[in-house]
């Protein structure tokens, strides 16, 4: 869309409204389809032929007269032809497990989506009493991809077990991180696919009631997700007979106004209870004590989209992709200075250095790449030394490092880490909700430290102070916000101390 794909299509159907000529006026229809997630290529176009899709791109709205006189409607010969779609390296050797509908589904159609294996996993889900869905689940080895990498299965059993006159589902859609977007693609290109995945889960524990709670800076996730909602009810998928099952499952849309730690499933939960977004202490879990104080499942658009596929699949398809304790894939977000951005879903076990060299084709400046940060703000900063650590959540964790949402930023030879760690320092200070002084008050000291140690007074006193200050914000804040901003400030100090010198004479940084 930001690079113009609405123009295109205006384009086409401005010469289509004009005549095609060649018997072909019939023959164009014009589908938005979401993003296959290979940025570079957009807008990409493609075209249905009998030999499948036929891609080209990047196109612009004056390349449309030139393309259709090229014949492109028959996928004829032209400069920005890619040959068919699924053949692009890019794409062809993704293991797109959940991610496989987009690009390729009309977000809009229930028909379309039901072609392609839609509400498969709901018919199976159906078949089976509430505790084995669970336990399929759990069997899979899915583990939540908000971040925390919670095995799956067992909070939806912990639900499952928990009696109470009214349960909720809720899903996180706050998707704060920065580079990442696996969220947004997912509910722009397949909304269904989520809202499957919630029916299932709430089939599952016993949850009558559901939300998406949606960060409001995603209008066109929220456009496609109402109309898919509308579509669900109006087939009898969601409302009180799912699927003329007798059971009864609602589901609403609700935005947030966009505060990072909204995303924080309890802040979330008081967000939507119509107060501020603070963290709430734990226990009790949310599972047991969440929305208005009813076991509620949080999970994240991911985790939900990933289900359908397990429920129609099984367990053991999906569990015999990835590496150790990591099964599956992750759909893995490329963005920051890199030549090819875009979602790239694997099985866990591609490492840091095949995604940024063999997909993300180095950095967009063309300089080398420095250092990167995995899993968002919270991330560690790596070096070069650490590209070859697999995706997996313990890998990454042993090496000082966290996998997060799955979002990569690349920073190129340009980059000052100094000023990249008191920017982890402030964006907790600005985004704090404030309940803990170790992160409210830490995180504005840690500012001020960093300010000094930079600008070279008593640079071994601040550092010291530094470290100090980071371990007191790990080991004392309340939730993760406060408790990881020490990583990527530290990672930064260890791994790239030569950015930490100096800058200017001490007299000059105090006035
Ligand atoms: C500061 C902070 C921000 C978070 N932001 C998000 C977010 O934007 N999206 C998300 O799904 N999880 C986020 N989480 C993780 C959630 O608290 C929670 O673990 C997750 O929604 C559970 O779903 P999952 O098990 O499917 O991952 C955040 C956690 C913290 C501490
Ligand atoms: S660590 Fe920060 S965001 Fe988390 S509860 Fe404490 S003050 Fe709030």
């Amino acid at each position: 869309m930001a690079l113009g794909a609405g123009r295109v299509a205006k384009a086409l159907a401005a010469a289509a409204s004009r005549g095609l000529g060649n018997g072909e006026d019939d023959a164009l229809r014009i589908v938005r389809t979401g993003s296959r997630g290979a940025f570079w290529l957009e807008p990409l176009l493609e075209v249905e032929t009998p030999a499948g899709r036929i891609a080209y791109g990047p196109v612009q709205p004056e390349d449309v007269p030139g393309l259709l006189a090229a014949g492109l409607l028959k996928g004829g010969a032209h400069r920005l032809r890619l040959g068919p779609v699924e053949s692009i390296p890019y794409i062809r050797n993704q293991e797109r497990l959940t991610c496989g509908r987009l690009g390729v589904v009309d977000p809009g159609s229930l028909d379309d989506y039901r072609r392609h294996h839609g509400y498969r996993g709901l018919e199976a889900a159906l078949q089976m009493p509430p505790a084995s869905a669970c336990e399929l689940v759990k069997e899979s080895g899915l583990r939540g991809r908000g971040g925390a990498a919670f095995p799956t299965g067992i909070k939806w059993r912990t639900v499952h077990d928990a009696v109470a006159p009214q349960k909720y589902v809720v899903c996180n859609a706050d998707e704060g991180d920065s580079g990442t977007f696996s969220d947004r693609l997912l509910m722009e290109g397949d909304p269904f696919c989520l809202i499957e995945g919630m029916t299932i889960a709430a089939l599952a524990v016993g949850a009558t009631r559901g939300t998406i709670y949606l960060r409001c800076e995603y209008p066109h996730a929220q456009a496609a997700l109402a109309t898919a909602l509308a579509a669900a009810y109006e087939n009898g998928l969601l409302g009180t007979d799912v699927r003329g099952s007798g059971r009864a499952f609602d589901l609403e849309l609700r935005l947030g106004a966009g505060a990072y730690i909204c995303g924080e499933e309890t802040s979330l939960l008081e967000s939507l209870e119509g107060r501020r977004g603070q963290v709430r202490f734990k226990p009790p879990l949310p599972a047991l004590s969440g929305l208005f104080g009813a076991p509620t499942l949080v999970n994240n658009v991911v985790t939900f989209a990933t289900v359908p596929a397990i429920l129609e699949r099984g367990a053991r398809w999906y569990r015999e992709y990835g590496l150790g304790r990591s099964r599956g894939s992750l759909p893995i977000q490329l963005a920051g200075n890199i030549a090819r951005g875009g979602l790239v879903e694997k099985a866990f076990g591609v490492t840091l250095r095949e995604l940024l060299y063999d997909y993300g084709g180095g950095s967009r400046s063309g300089r080398p790449i420095r250092a990167v940060q995995v899993g968002g703000p919270l991330g560690a900063y790596w070096p070069e030394s650490k590209f070859d650590t697999p995706v997996d959540y313990e890998a990454f964790a042993q090496a000082g490092g966290m996998l997060g949402h799955g979002g990569i930023v690349a920073f190129d030879d340009s980059v000052d880490l100094a000023a990249q760690a008191r920017y982890a320092m402030e964006f907790c200070a600005i985004e704090s909700c404030g309940k803990c002084t170790p992160c409210r008050i830490g995180s504005t000291r840690g500012v001020e430290v960093i300010d000094r140690l930079r600008a070279g007074e008593r640079p071994a006193m601040q550092e010291a102070l530094l470290r100090d200050l980071c371990n007191t914000m790990t080991h004392g804040s309340l939730c993760a916000l406060g408790g990881l901003t020490p990583l990527p400030v530290l990672s930064a100090l260890d791994h790239f101390p030569g950015d930490f010198a100096s800058m200017a004479p001490v007299a000059a940084a105090r006035s």
